[in-house]
């Protein structure tokens, strides 16, 4: 599928204008490419209860499944607080599970120039149970 992951970076940067963060102070946005075409966008929102918190990238994912999407091709990640702001471990073991047949592209942004990387790069080896 063609799609312009300017505009899939912008989706994230905007998402992450919504960032929750008053204890990190560190605004994540994330935007979802899904196999059916459309994006779905989310932010870190953090809690008085630190553990409470979710990433920006589980955010967006959770949001495009809830709404019936079933594989991921591409997720965006944006901080204003870092060039290339890369996935933590527990969203790469998520971004795995949703997965296709195409592996999924982990697009960040570095002095406005895009980063494009697969998720195995990030997970070699990801858990899955194929029931
Ligand atoms: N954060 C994300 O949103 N995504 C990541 O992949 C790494 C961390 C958030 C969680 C927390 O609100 C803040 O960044 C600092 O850890």
């Amino acid at each position: 599928m063609e799609y312009d992951y300017k505009q899939l970076m912008s989706k994230a940067k905007e998402a992450s204008s919504k960032s929750y963060s008053p204890f990190s102070k560190f605004a994540v946005g994330a935007s979802v490419l899904t196999c059916s075409g459309k994006v779905y966008s989310g932010c870190n929102i953090e809690n008085s209860s630190f553990g409470m918190t979710i990433c920006a990238e589980r955010c967006a994912i959770f949001k495009a499944i809830s709404e019936g999407e079933k594989e991921i091709l591409a997720v965006a990640i944006y901080s204003p607080n870092e060039d290339d702001c890369y996935p933590c471990g527990a969203c790469r073991q998520v971004m795995y599970e949703f997965q296709g047949e195409k592996e999924i592209e982990v697009i960040t942004e570095e002095k406005d120039k895009l980063n494009i990387k697969k998720l195995s790069d990030f997970l070699p080896y990801g858990f899955k149970i194929h029931g």
